[in-house]
């Protein structure tokens, strides 16, 4: 037999048995066994509601609401510490599986400075490969300069061996400006006329390469543009030979298009040197061994080259008899267009961004 004092105790001793346990239960599963073993059906709780029927029926109800009011108590109890540590799990399920943050922003920040650098945009392919030029030539002891893109006939023709009405000037369509006497004006068909100008102001010896922009009356093809560029070398000094001019064009071609690349001259004319010649490099898409580039020869010919004509000498003031030179000069665009394997020159014209910036 019990009474209600009893039962009211037992609660007391449930109350305070559930709560130190259920403070101790450090995660889910733990707070699962106690919440079993406190609210289960055999838990001390279960047994205190099986005694109500021993219980003097006029205390039952008032014993029955409260074993139901402690077991509701420990249910909130229960539920609010699962909510607790269902929190504390999610925080620690996003510590440990939280994407590095660091890392993205750093991503982010890379990707807005190639978006602002893209932007920004960079050296034309055509700049580039006058640039990587001129640090060669440096590099073998030359200097660079430059001269007029528009000219007088007397620069362009006549100082270099050609006068009015000489037939090898047929080999530049020339497009002469409306000023002065006609065809006395002109923008420079080659970039020749800058060394008759160096030549000009007397100061010798010379070692200068000049590169700049041309000019001719050409319909645009995939190896033909009417605007185009040409880099010029000019050696004058005494003693200078034609083996002076093969080595240093061998060099040059080692130098520029890298370890086993060589260079070859076949004999050739221009008006202003004398021997002239074309030189050719070893082919730089086959390395010699022979593709489309190179029609299967292994070799391309890159530019013309020559002793300076003693003619040349005369009309620019330099002892011809003390002093002996070579020039060559070739194409920048046609460089380009041979390196990058691009089949139609015109591209490097349109500014067309897809093809621009893979360069
Ligand atoms: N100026 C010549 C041309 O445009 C190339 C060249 C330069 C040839 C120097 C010989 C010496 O074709």
């Amino acid at each position: 037999m019990t009474d209600i004092q009893t039962i009211r105790s037992a609660l007391e001793d449930v109350r305070f048995d559930a709560e130190r346990r259920l403070g101790g239960a450090s995660d889910l599963d733990a707070l699962g066994e106690v919440e079993r073993s406190i609210l289960g059906k055999r838990s001390v709780l279960a047994g205190l509601g099986a005694s109500l029927k021993d219980l003097d029926p006029s205390e039952r109800a008032e014993a029955g609401r409260a074993i139901q009011q402690a077991r509701q108590a420990l249910v909130e109890l229960v539920g609010e510490l699962r909510r607790d540590l269902e929190k504390r799990d999610a925080e620690r399920r996003l510590v440990e599986e939280r994407l590095d943050l660091t890392e993205i922003s750093c991503a982010a920040r890379r990707l807005a400075l190639h978006a602002s650098s893209r932007s920004a945009g960079h050296l034309h392919l055509v700049t580039q490969t006058r640039d990587e030029l001129e640090d060669t030539f440096i590099s073998m002891g030359f200097d660079v300069v430059e001269g007029p893109e528009v000219e007088t006939d007397w620069y362009n023709f006549e100082a270099l061996n050609m006068p009015p009405d000489h037939p090898a000037r047929g080999m530049w369509d020339t497009l002469y400006l409306r000023l002065g006497a006609p065809e006395t004006v002109l923008l420079r068909t080659h970039t020749s006329p800058v060394q008759v100008r160096l030549m000009s102001k007397g100061e010798l010896p010379i070692y200068s390469v000049m590169p700049g922009r041309c000019y001719r009356r050409d319909t645009p093809d995939a190896r033909h543009l009417p605007v185009f560029h040409q880099i010029e070398g000019l050696v004058v000094d005494e003693g200078i030979t034609f083996g002076d001019m093969a080595g240093v064009i061998e060099v040059f071609t080692e130098a520029f298009f890298g370890k086993g690349m060589h260079s070859r001259l076949r004999p050739s004319f221009f008006p202003f040197t004398e021997p002239s010649a074309e030189f050719e490099v070893t082919c730089p898409i086959c390395a010699g061994v022979g593709c489309r580039t190179c029609s299967g020869s292994g070799w391309i010919e890159l530019g013309g080259c020559g002793m300076v004509d003693p003619n040349v000498f005369v009309a620019t003031g330099i002892d011809p008899e003390r002093y002996s030179g070579f020039a060559f000069g070739f194409g920048i665009d046609r460089l380009a267009q041979v390196r990058t394997s691009l089949p139609d020159m015109r591209a490097l014209l349109d500014n067309d961004v897809r093809f621009v910036s893979q360069f």
